[in-house]
Order: structure tokens, then C-alpha cells, then sequence
């Protein structure tokens, strides 16, 4: 029997990020068939009954899930670059927010941009993580705050896909900062997110999920239950920034709600964790932000390793705390600053980087999954978390087209 497929990639060694026993999920001599967007199926290389008019010698280099970074404000107008000065001159990331700096600066800038500034922008800082084998960003809006320039950051976010062979999930961050104009009732702020902005989000199908920054610069653990629970009401998934500069216990509060995850943690206290195992929450770890912020307070990667709380990774790539546009660089990062493994790293930009978006189709190579696939012309994995920016795919498919 023949079975016909749309491509076929013969002779390469796969990392499939499936959980077989093997690290990363190795499988050696094999092909995978491509059928619909989808992996068809992944066969030995001796088998002969697939048939395709397009085959790909991968010349036994590795294949690769697509990277997923689930975790960006790549987004925005303007750039932050003279408070970069004055961090250099000894202000730090609060003391500039407090000054009405920080976020609310790139709100002005955004609210100004028109939309097709916007998209140029974001479809630059999107292609250099595509470049490098991302095949799925997480945008998060936040830097509109009114209802206007959220829905225009989120819609913008969505146009990406159209110029880009990247998948684009969406996440409303109306929880940001609170916009200059609601300063004296931050509460009525977070009335106006939870009765305004989030039902016409959901309505509109603009974001899947709803995020927060909990923080002292930020909202206060009271506020963020509110927004879940209008986040919740709505069917929307619940993510949080959590514990990056203090700790106010917001993970244990997210991971109340069911939260996909819970991003940054620096601060978390490792008697939280098990609260998060058995919500089956996400940590994401950031380390641009840490290194950018000269952070030394590390998140607690052994405890999370302990408890088996899977550990994603993202850029962050914002204009604030992680100008980093480059999610090979982070992957290092997540080795040298915060000591996983290459092998925790690759999952945490493939498979757990998946379920920190609630996506159940992404993240790894296997039959059924969304056919996103990067070849690498290396030796082994972990040399692409070992090196910084030595490597690029040697070929890509997105949605099974070569790309
Ligand atoms: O994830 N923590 C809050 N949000 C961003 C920073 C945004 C900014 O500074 O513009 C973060 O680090
Ligand atoms: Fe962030």
C-alpha cells in the first residue's frame, strides 16, 4: 500500500520533544511525512510505502520542532533607549516607572503610532526571532491601556501572521501600569478592564488569554483576583508576571484561577510551588529581564525542577526590561544565568513553551502535530543553547511549506 503525502523529509535525526525516554526526545535514521499542514507521519528511514512528490534530503541533520516564544510586548511604539542612559547614570527600573517613565512612556508612544507604524515595527522585531527558527510568538497588548490602542496593539499583533510564517497568540495586558489618567482611582481602572475592555475581547475573539503584573508597580493581588475573575467569566486563559521584583504571592493567586502560567518568579517562594504542580501551571522564566534589570535574585530552578513544574523560556522582548530580540541569546541565558540544562531549555522553547499558550497541537514533532519544523545543520542539540548566535536553520517548514 502507498500512502501519498504533500512532502516528505528523508534521513534525519529528530529531537521530538516527545517525553519517549530518550533526551530531547531523540529519534535517529527516521523520516517524517507531511500531509495538510500536519506531521502525517514519522517512519524509518528504510520504509518505502510514502510516496510525495516533494522529498527533502536532510542529510541526517537534526529536525527540530519550531521554537515558541511565549512570552512578548513586541509590540509598541517608540523605544526606551534615553532610559537606558539614565539606568546606566544609577536609576533604576522602579524609580524611572514611579517618575512616570518606564511603561507609561511607551503608552504615550503607542497611543501616537498609527497602526501601520505599529505593524512595521513589530513585523521587524517578529522576523528576527523568525530568522532564528521561532515559528509561534505570544504578543501581549499593555502599552494602550485605553480601549482604542488595545484593541489596535491586538489587532496589529494579529496582521503579523499575515506577513510572517509565524503563528501569533494573543493576550490582553490591560493590566499593565495604571494609565496616568486613572492614577488618583487605580480601582476604577480595573472596573473599566473587567466591564469594558475584557467582554469586548472576548467578543471579538482579539485574545485568548488575559494577563497582569502584579507588582507594587503594577496591581495589588485584590486587583488581579478581580481581573481573573473576569478573565475566567469569559473564558479566557489566565497568565501572570508574578514575584519579578518582590513577592506579593500573585502565583499562588493565578494558580488559583487555573493560570496557564506564571512568568518571571524570581521572587517565588519555593513553599508556592507545589500549588503550581498541581495546577499544572507553567513558570516561565525570563532571563533577558533579569540580565537587562542586573537583577541577582534568581528564580528558584531547583525547587521548580523538584516539584516537576515544567519550565518554559521566552525573550520577553519589550522596550523596558528585554530589548532582546533574539531567542537563541535568551536560550543561553537560561543556561549561564539560571543553570537548566540545554535539554530543559529546549523544552522550555518547544513543548512546555506550548502549554504555557494552551496549545495542545504545537512544541513537538509528532504524528497529528502542526507540521512547524526547523533543521539544523548541528551535531548535537545542545549546541544551540551552548553557542550564542552561531546558528540558523539550514531549512524551515511552517504549517508543512517550506519556508
Ligand atoms: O515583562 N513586567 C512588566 N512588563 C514587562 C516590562 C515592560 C516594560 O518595561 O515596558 C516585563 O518585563
Ligand atoms: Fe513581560
Amino acid at each position: 500500500m502507498t500512502r501519498q503525502c504533500d512532502v516528505i523529509i528523508n534521513n534525519v535525526r529528530i529531537a521530538s520533544m516527545q517525553k519517549n525516554g530518550n533526551a530531547y526526545g531523540m529519534l535517529a535514521d527516521s523520516s517524517v511525512a507531511i500531509k495538510d499542514g500536519k506531521v502525517f507521519s514519522i517512519f524509518d528511514d528504510s520504509e518505502t510505502s510514502y510516496q510525495s512528490d516533494i522529498r527533502y534530503d536532510g542529510e541526517n541533520k537534526w529536525l527540530l520542532p519550531g521554537f515558541i516564544d511565549c512570552h512578548t510586548h513586541l509590540v509598541y511604539g517608540g523605544n526606551r533607549a534615553n532610559e537606558f542612559e539614565q539606568r546606566l547614570q544609577g536609576k533604576t527600573y522602579t524609580e524611572i516607572a514611579q517618575q512616570g517613565g518606564g511603561i507609561q512612556g511607551t503608552v504615550n508612544a503607542t497611543r501616537e503610532a498609527s497602526e501601520q507604524t505599529l505593524l512595521s515595527s513589530a513585523i521587524k522585531r517578529a522576523a528576527r526571532l523568525v530568522e532564528e527558527g521561532v515559528t509561534c510568538i505570544e504578543v501581549k497588548s499593555g502599552y494602550g491601556l485605553d480601549l482604542h490602542t488595545e484593541l489596535k496593539m491586538l489587532k496589529v499583533a494579529k496582521q503579523i501572521s499575515e506577513n510572517l510564517p509565524v503563528s501569533i497568540v494573543t493576550t490582553y495586558l490591560g493590566a499593565h501600569t495604571v494609565p496616568k489618567e486613572y492614577r488618583s482611582n487605580p480601582d476604577d481602572y480595573v472596573q473599566f478592564i473587567c466591564d469594558q475592555v475584557i467582554p469586548v475581547v472576548a467578543k471579538q475573539r482579539l485574545a485568548t488569554c488575559v494577563d497582569v503584573f502584579c507588582e507594587s508597580i503594577g496591581f495589588s493581588p485584590a486587583q488581579c483576583r478581580k481581573i481573573f475573575e473576569a478573565a475566567k467569566a469569559h473564558a479566557l486563559n489566565v497568565k501572570a508576571h508574578v514575584e519579578q521584583l518582590s513577592d506579593l504571592k500573585g502565583a499562588k493567586l493565578a494558580a488559583e484561577f487555573g493560570a496557564i502560567s506564571v512568568d518571571h518568579i524570581e521572587y517565588l517562594d519555593p513553599k508556592d510551588i507545589p500549588v503550581l504542580q498541581k495546577s499544572g501551571t507553567v513558570a516561565v522564566l525570563l532571563p533577558g529581564a533579569f540580565y537587562y534589570l542586573s537583577e541577582t535574585q534568581k528564580p528558584p530552578v531547583a525547587a521548580l525542577r523538584a516539584n516537576q513544574v515544567p519550565m518554559a523560556i521566552a525573550t520577553d522582548l519589550n522596550p523596558g526590561s528585554s530589548p532582546i530580540a533574539s531567542i537563541l541569546t535568551i536560550m543561553n541565558m537560561a543556561s549561564v544565568l539560571f543553570g537548566l540544562t540545554p535539554e530543559e531549555v529546549l523544552y522550555g522553547v518547544t513543548l512546555h513553551a506550548a502549554k504555557a499558550l494552551n496549545l495542545s497541537n504545537k512544541g513537538q514533532v509528532k504524528t497529528g502535530m502542526d507540521a512547524d519544523l526547523c533543521l539544523w545543520d548541528i551535531a548535537h542539540p545542545a549546541e544551540l543553547v551552548y553557542g550564542i548566535n552561531q546558528h540558523r536553520p539550514s531549512a524551515k517548514w511552517f504549517a508543512g511549506k517550506e519556508c
